[in-house]
């Protein structure tokens, strides 16, 4: 158990105290046991909301002025989506805020969620006579019939009346919850994790220019006390809190945003020593976007980083090399057999290297890339 004593604080309805360290390990465990578990809370903190919708509500661009938000994975309660947007209602120009929270009529902060009925609040922007937000019991809040689920029928009629969406989704439902914001054509700015990127579905959403990746990468969430405690990424502050980190949270949004406008500066000159050609794809490999060189107007492998920093009047989106049979940058399809006589040469033991997998340069492959081209 990695036990910390940070700076947090016990959490409160009105916001968490700023995130302790968090742990080392760069893998993104905690996510993968997440959607293997189904361990879907975790819990944003208010200075990761602010840290992303900062950009997204400045004097020229205030996506939320006359709007209507949802947040439809959220207890009032605690959720600090919901406290920045109340708090900023006045000042953001909301129209009205709309939060469901999913099997939660429990009032403990963290409950294991077993009550069968969601909740629904809708905040229209009042006041106490000294200017505060009303007491929750005070405002317009009602247990749903169902459970809450952001894809029953009366949280969709909710989405419908709303205009942008924003919060943390069930990280092990994130490819239903953007399919149905698309379908429904909502803005949004919502955070998941940036393995969802390798998702066909959200891959070709990113490729089409329909989504995007935001600004920054929260990493520190507080998840329930029943969670069991990890060897890594994972601790209790001073006050009992539980709290588990993510190496790869991200944002991802539909919502115009400066940097898809800021061009990326290319230094380099293309060099065919530095900037090899793969084995099974039309295009050379890039190994940090910081290097793709201004000159050359071909096909380029690079890392998945690049995608912080597409301008989409600057690159176009190819696909990604992988199994994905329709990639027409693809000029080769290796046979299980070379895969396996691949894996002998390598490794000396029998096993199956899948060079389809990914690219492939002198018969090795690279880590994931992305197929781009200068416009
Ligand atoms: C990652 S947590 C984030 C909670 C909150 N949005 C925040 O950021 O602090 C995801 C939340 O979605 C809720 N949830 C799980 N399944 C859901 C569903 N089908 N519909 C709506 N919410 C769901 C979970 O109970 C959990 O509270």
């Amino acid at each position: 158990m990695a036990k910390r004593t940070g700076t947090a604080r016990k959490p409160t309805p009105t916001g968490w105290a700023a995130p302790p360290t968090a742990g080392t390990k760069p893998l993104n465990r905690s996510l993968h046991a997440a959607k293997a578990t189904k361990q879907d809370e975790f819990y944003t903190q208010l200075s990761d909301i602010e840290k992303e919708l900062k950009h997204y509500t400045t004097a020229q661009r205030n996506h939320f002025k006359g709007k209507t938000v949802l947040c439809n994975c959220d207890d009032p309660k605690v959720s600090n989506f919901f406290h920045y947007f109340a708090h900023q209602f006045h000042k953001l120009g909301l129209k009205r805020l709309i939060t469901t929270c999913y099997k939660n009529d429990n009032p403990d902060l963290f409950s294991k969620h077993e009550g069968g009925r969601g909740l629904r609040l809708i905040y229209n922007g009042e006041q106490t006579p000294g200017g505060r937000i009303p007491a929750l019991s005070r405002l317009d809040a009602l247990p749903l019939e169902e459970d809450g689920d952001f894809r029953s029928a009366e949280c969709l009629d909710l989405l419908k009346q709303a205009d942008i969406v924003v919060t943390n989704p069930p990280f092990s439902l994130f490819r239903e919850y953007i399919a149905q914001l698309v379908e429904h054509r909502k803005k949004f700015v919502v955070i998941g994790n940036q393995n969802a990127i390798s998702y066909k579905e959200i891959f070709g959403l990113i490729k089409s220019n329909t989504i995007w990746l935001g600004y920054s990468h929260p990493v520190a969430f507080m998840v329930p006390d029943h969670y069991e405690m990890r060897a890594v990424r994972s601790w209790r502050d001073e006050h009992g809190q539980n709290w588990r980190s993510l190496g790869n949270a991200c944002w991802f949004t539909n919502m115009d945003i400066a940097k898809r406008h800021e061009e990326l500066t290319l230094y380099r000159d293309f060099d065919r020593a530095r900037f090899p050609e793969y084995d099974n794809y039309d295009a050379i490999e890039v190994s940090t976007y910081k290097d793709i060189p201004a000159d050359y107007k071909g096909v380029m492998g690079v890392p998945v980083t690049f995608l912080e920093h597409h301008n989409p009047d600057q690159f176009e989106i190819l696909g990604t090399p992988s199994n994905e049979p329709d990639n027409d940058c693809r000029t080769r399809v290796y046979t299980s057999k070379e895969c396996r006589d691949a894996y002998r040469e390598r490794f000396g033991k029998p096993g199956v290297y899948d060079l389809n997998a990914r690219a492939v340069v002198n018969g090795v492959k690279v880590f994931a890339r992305v197929l781009i081209r200068r416009k």
